[in-house]
């Protein structure tokens, strides 16, 4: 990697610019001798609680934890199908492989590459228990179409907020529409910790009950098992890093949001496509992703030459990594999924990008290949 480049994400510049908060709270845990399950976790769970707008959150070890004990909190079984993107991070479909249960690909919408509700019920069976949309690169997916769906076939939704924390559609934040959402807070994330982290959040209280006892060997009180669990636990020290990070995550996404209009008053409109946006819908912008028209490997050659970091997210759709190929149903197209790949590219977007910075990735969204 060449470092002087402008990355594409910079959790080195977020923890900077809050650094002597950071060091002090890391301070305040080390001399409290209480790492595990203390009251840094119990306090930031309340706070992101009341963020997402909904009565529970359960501070667990990662993102993909979080799906897991998500869907088998809400009770999702071995075999039991769930339909989701392909179109998305792996950690999504290998957390419903690990819950026992059968994934099953659902078509995006081009606009705000998201579950396409016009896509899902030709794939429901008797056997599909849930439907799992995934927020990505933080637009939020169609939560009122995909919900009436699920509501009519007695489906539940499990949000994937992993890449959306502050993202909203009519207001509502993500994470308060289905029965339960998984979020992440690996370090790049619009709320990140230092290290691993994530969490599951519902306003039903059966499942917050269950996920609370699965995160630590289903255990109510300590050493009786009520429950097979596992051990997923967010630690102190993160706890107490996020909830320094919290309330800045909205001026942070504002910061996002800000740099992507300037992007797409300055991108070429005839060698790519600015990211799209819902009606109703606020982007949590956690990556700026654009279509590209003509030759990626070219754009991609052209940005690094001016110094600009790119990425792919994500090279292969789910269905296709040899993984996961065998969940495409015997001659099923995701067209939308497939068009998309070859076409996608991730530009710098993280809220400490500097007005230079910025402007450098405007002058080559303006004319990547004449400078
Ligand atoms: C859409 C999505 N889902 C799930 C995850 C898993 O999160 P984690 O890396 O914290 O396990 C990620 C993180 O990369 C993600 O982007």
């Amino acid at each position: 990697m060449n470092s002087s480049l402008i990355p594409v994400a910079n959790p080195l510049a977020q923890y900077r610019s809050h650094a002597a908060t950071i060091r002090s709270v890391v301070e305040r845990v080390m001399e409290s001798g209480w790492y595990i399950l203390g009251t840094e976790v119990a306090e930031f769970e309340q706070e992101f609680a009341a963020y997402c707008g909904v009565s529970a959150c359960i501070g667990v070890a990662s993102g993909t934890d979080a799906l897991l004990l998500a869907l088998k909190g809400c009770g999702v079984n071995q075999g039991d199908e769930v339909i989701t993107v392909s179109q998305t991070a792996v950690a999504t479909v290998a957390a419903i492989e690990l819950a026992g249960a059968v994934p099953v690909f659902c078509d995006i919408d081009p606009i705000s590459h998201c579950m396409d509700p016009a896509c899902i019920e030709p794939l429901i069976t008797e056997r599909t228990k849930a439907v799992v949309p995934v927020h990505l690169y933080g637009h939020p997916a169609d939560m009122s179409e995909i919900c009436a769906i699920a509501k009519k076939h007695s489906l539940l939704v499990i949000e994937d907020c992993a890449q959306a924390h502050g993202a909203m559609i009519g207001g509502q934040p993500v994470g308060s529409f289905g029965d339960v959402a998984a979020f992440s807070f690996y370090p790049t994330k619009n709320l990140g910790g230092i290290g691993d982290g994530g969490a599951v959040v519902t306003r039903r209280d059966d499942v917050a009950e269950k996920v609370r006892l699965l995160r630590q060997y289903g255990w109510k009180e300590r050493y009786i098992s009520h429950l097979s669990g596992m051990n997923s636990r967010l630690d102190e020290l993160q706890a107490a890093i996020l909830r320094v990070k919290l309330p800045l995550l909205n001026a942070d996404n504002e910061k996002r949001r800000n740099i992507a209009a300037a992007y797409d008053v300055a991108i070429n409109q005839n060698l790519f496509i600015a990211p799209g946006q819902q009606t109703g819908a606020t982007h949590a912008m956690h990556l700026y992703v654009v279509e590209c028209l003509k030759d990626r490997q070219q754009i991609i050659e052209a940005a690094s030459s001016v110094g600009i970091a790119t990425a792919i997210h994500y090279p292969q759709p789910v269905h296709w990594q040899p993984a996961y190929q065998h969940y495409l149903w015997e001659g099923q197209q995701l067209p939308e999924t497939d068009r998309m790949v070859s076409r996608i590219l991730s530009l710098p977007m993280y809220p400490e990008l500097s007005d230079d910075q910025i402007e450098e990735v405007c002058c080559f969204l303006k004319s990547p290949t004449n400078r």
